[in-house]
């Protein structure tokens, strides 16, 4: 997946970190350290918040949040900062660290909490995007932006989704039914979040929870093809994705 955390933000990050060692070292009566919000990009994506190490930073959707139960919370972890937190190459004064319902000093940006998602696992990951209909990625700008996925529409041939069709019954039908009605895995069928084609590669190769890292048995065709397949089966309508979107994604 392309990802970059702008070379300011990056820096910062190293700064950070180099600052809170010599700190350590100098044996000093450390302060509670200050959470680092920080702007990453992209591809076309508008720039968006993440965290000092890169990792992306959600919100969770007002509307929707009802619907997020015990153990879909359990996803989202609250960016917490015991002093006001820092904020490079993004608009510090939209930042503010608050008591929030369960009592942590939660960081905010525009009004809106900030969260991690736990089947992010490296900076780049958004896997957070969409999920269970809660959580939104948040631009610079301090609103809740959706991902648009960068580059050049690939089609979903008859081709790609024979393919795909193949590895579908072979490995997938097990676990998300034979018409991706769900089983054991998520419903596919009316699935939005498969719009975010790197989140539904990542989730095939690397695997998300519960959910199996397959990248090792099929090749980059194999995983575009069936990334193809479910895109664009059973009503949903998302258009192909390519070989060399899944080789990124590896
Ligand atoms: C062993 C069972 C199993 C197999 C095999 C399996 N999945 Fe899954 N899958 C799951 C489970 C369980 C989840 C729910 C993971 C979670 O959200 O915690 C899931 C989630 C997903 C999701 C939703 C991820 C999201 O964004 O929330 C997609 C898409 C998906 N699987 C696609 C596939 C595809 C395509 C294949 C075949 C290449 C496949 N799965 C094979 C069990 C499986």
């Amino acid at each position: 997946m392309k990802f970059k955390l702008t070379h300011t933000a990056a820096a910062v990050a190293c700064a950070a970190a180099l600052g809170f060692g010599s700190l350590a070292n100098a044996n000093t009566a450390a302060p509670t350290s200050a959470t680092l919000i920080a702007k990453g990009s992209s591809g076309t994506m508008t720039p968006f918040l993440v965290d000092a190490q890169g990792r992306t930073l959600y919100t969770l959707s007002k509307e929707n949040k009802a619907a997020c139960d015990e153990a879909c919370m359990k996803h989202w972890e609250p960016v917490v900062s015991e002093s006001r937190p820092l904020g490079r190459d993004i608009l510090p004064g939209l930042l503010k660290a608050e008591k929030n319902e369960q009592g942590v000093s939660q960081v905010s940006y525009g009004g809106l909490p900030l969260y991690r998602f736990d089947g992010d696992k490296q900076p780049g990951d958004m896997n957070g995007q969409g999920f269970a209909d809660v959580g939104v990625m948040v631009s610079v700008l301090g609103t809740a932006d959706k991902p648009e996925v960068a580059g050049e529409k690939v089609e979903a041939t008859p081709e790609l989704m024979a393919a795909g069709a193949k590895v579908f019954s072979s490995t997938c039908a097990a676990c998300h039914g034979a018409e991706g009605q769900g089983a054991f895995g998520t419903k596919l069928e009316g699935f939005d979040r498969l719009a975010n084609a790197p989140a539904l590669l990542s989730t095939i190769i690397h695997g998300l929870n519960s959910m199996p890292a397959l990248g090792g048995q099929f090749n980059d065709e194999q995983v575009a093809a069936v990334a193809t397949y479910v895109r664009n089966s059973w009503g949903n309508k998302f258009g192909g994705v390519s070989a060399e979107q899944a080789k990124a994604a590896r």
